[in-house]
């Protein structure tokens, strides 16, 4: 039997509905609506694409939206400079620094200046510390994680007590996600498996897993025979492996490829994401969430 498709862009429309009724109630009983800076630094194709997106949905929102977009060879101690100036913007509750920054800054550095309480991406080594500690010590899970873990909940998938096996260490999402499943509380609850590069045998651990969580940047990787019958298979990776034209703009646009060989997997799993519309439109959509979030704990009401 075909598995059930968990499309991330339906979920993402309900979420969006959800944010955007909040927003309106917020805007008319206390007069103000979530603030958020995206600085982006340098013209990297695809930070521009992302940003866009990210500018975009927020408008819709109705977001206060500012696009900050420096020179590539703004210093790292300007850099620093215009974090700070956010940091002190009463009207701005979510700060988001787009990421690579260029070689000559360091990175670490400019994510650690970030306010913790506006740092939406849950990059700050202080929300690290939270999302470790979990429950209500969390204040801003990371986007992409957070997002996977509500297609789960939302396609009705029991996370307690499941075989959670996670392909992937990064620290934006493999080992944020497999400490967020073993949290106690709904959606998690789990038994977590990290698998990484140096794994002896990566099937065999995927095999035993309830819910698979793929996210290692590799294009088909994984397997129809890695996957139990009936699992939930969750694909995180975004490999470009070519081009082509657009029918809709007709500009050249990259193919997408997941970490898992899809159509071969749909036949065996119980949920698969598809690539693209799988993760991919859940991480802004959690964005939008977190600097929602943000807003509400400047005014106590969260
Ligand atoms: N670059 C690619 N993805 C992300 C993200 O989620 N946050 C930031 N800040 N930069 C990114």
């Amino acid at each position: 039997m075909s598995a059930k498709i968990i499309k991330g862009t339906e979920i993402r429309n309900v979420i969006l509905e959800e944010i955007e009724a909040e927003v309106n109630e917020i805007k008319e009983k206390h007069g103000v609506s979530p603030g958020l800076v995206t600085i982006l630094v340098g013209e990297d194709p695809a930070s521009i694409s992302y940003v866009t997106a990210k500018i975009k949905t927020a408008q819709k929102l109705g977001f206060k939206e500012i696009q900050d977009t420096q020179p590539v060879d703004l210093s790292e101690d300007a850099l620093l400079e215009l974090v700070d100036k956010y940091n002190n913007d009463d009207s701005i509750h979510g700060i988001l620094v787009q990421l690579p920054l260029p070689k000559h800054v360091d990175d670490k550095k400019v994510l650690n200046a970030i306010d913790p309480d506006k740092d939406v991406d849950g990059f700050h080594p202080v929300n690290v510390g939270r999302l470790m500690i979990g429950g209500d010590e969390v204040k801003f899970p990371p986007c992409t994680p957070a997002g996977i873990q509500e297609m789960i909940v939302r396609s009705g998938v029991e996370t307690s007590g499941a075989e959670v096996v996670v392909v992937g260490r990064s620290n934006i999402v493999g080992k944020p996600i497999a400490n967020m499943m073993l949290q106690k509380g709904e959606g998690a609850n789990s038994t977590v498996t990290i698998v990484h590069t140096r794994t002896k045998d990566l099937a065999a651990h995927c095999k035993r897993a309830d819910i698979l969580i793929v996210a290692a940047g590799v294009p088909g990787l994984v397997k129809p025979e890695w996957i139990k019958p009936g699992a939930c298979v969750i694909d995180v990776g975004v490999n470009r492996v070519g081009e082509k034209i657009s029918e809709k703009t007709g500009k050249k646009i990259a193919i997408l490829s997941g970490d898992v060989d899809f159509d071969a997997a749909k036949e065996v799993a119980g949920f698969i994401t598809p690539v693209p519309g799988g993760v991919g439109p859940m991480t802004i959509t959690m964005l939008m969430k977190n600097t929602l979030k943000a807003l509400k704990f400047s005014l106590g009401i969260a």
